[in-house]
């Protein structure tokens, strides 16, 4: 069942999307050689309460943490630990804001240091391919177009599309239909409509598609353990076509320079 938002709800929606805006702002200005990632998750904890927001991704089924970490091979859904970020990681940060009853949902994938150009080339089509998404998302088009686009942007790059995993809808709960794959074919799958809420999360890995869950039940790799990178917007559909509600340029003005 796909909930259509109404101009008012989609207004409602800005102040959780800004906040986990905000919160990757802060992280960014935390990331380098040397920090946990559990000292991470406990900044991000705080800033979010501090705020007026509830970390949603806490104890949603049984998920132990504020932030989802995903350090290099990691795709999805890692834990926070007492690993310390080494120069040349790559580290997804990916996590849920619950304010005023809606939730914002965002996710970032941060250099550490120094990075080897071909795993900031990885990152940086990831981000593109999610660009490259949200103007797929048309209103009359279909959630295919969408997923279609940021398949073949990546493919064509040589790299290749984790397919267990998807964007979705989103509002007073964090997964609403519909979902919204990285890869399929244009023209299947619903109709895009204004008033849709959406996440676009493309999932993007260097080697193979295939995944690994390991036993903690929740954190997902790659299997041949090669990068994986991961980003997501947030958004959506009025005026025929996607606006994103959450935003990078917290990210941006942290980092300055090394922004990619
Ligand atoms: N953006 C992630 C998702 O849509 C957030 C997961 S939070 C968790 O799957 F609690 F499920 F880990
Ligand atoms: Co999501």
């Amino acid at each position: 069942m796909i909930y259509l938002k109404t101009p008012e709800e989609i207004q409602a929606m800005r102040p959780a999307c800004e906040l986990i805006s905000r919160t990757l702002g802060e992280l960014a200005k935390w990331i380098e050689p040397g920090v946990t990632t559990r000292r991470l998750d406990t900044i991000a904890r705080e800033f979010i309460r501090d705020n007026g927001g509830k970390p949603a991704c806490l104890g949603y089924s049984g998920f132990p943490a504020t932030l989802c970490i995903e350090v290099n091979e990691t795709v999805v859904h890692g834990f926070p630990s007492n690993y310390s970020l080494r120069d040349g990681d790559i580290i997804g940060i990916d996590t849920v804001v619950e304010k005023d009853t809606f939730m914002g949902d965002m996710c970032y994938t941060f250099p550490v240091g120094d990075v080897d150009d071909k795993i900031l080339a990885l990152c940086r089509t990831t981000k593109e391919s999610l660009q490259i998404g949200i103007d797929a998302c048309v209103a009359g088009r279909r959630i295919g177009d969408i997923a279609n686009a940021i398949q073949t942007y990546c493919e064509h790059r040589n790299y290749s599309v984790v397919r267990e995993m998807c964007g979705h809808g989103i509002g007073h709960d964090m997964h609403e239909d519909p979902e919204v794959p990285n890869y399929g074919r244009r023209g299947i799958g619903p109709v895009i409509k204004n008033g849709m809420v959406l996440c676009i999360e493309p999932m993007i890995n260097m080697g193979s598609r295939n995944i690994v869950i390991e036993s903690d039940g929740w954190t997902c790799r790659t299997k041949d353990r090669k990068p994986s990178a991961h980003y997501e917007h947030t958004l959506a559909v009025y005026d025929d076509k996607a606006h994103p509600l959450t935003t990078f340029a917290y990210i941006e003005e942290a980092l300055g320079e090394r922004y990619i």
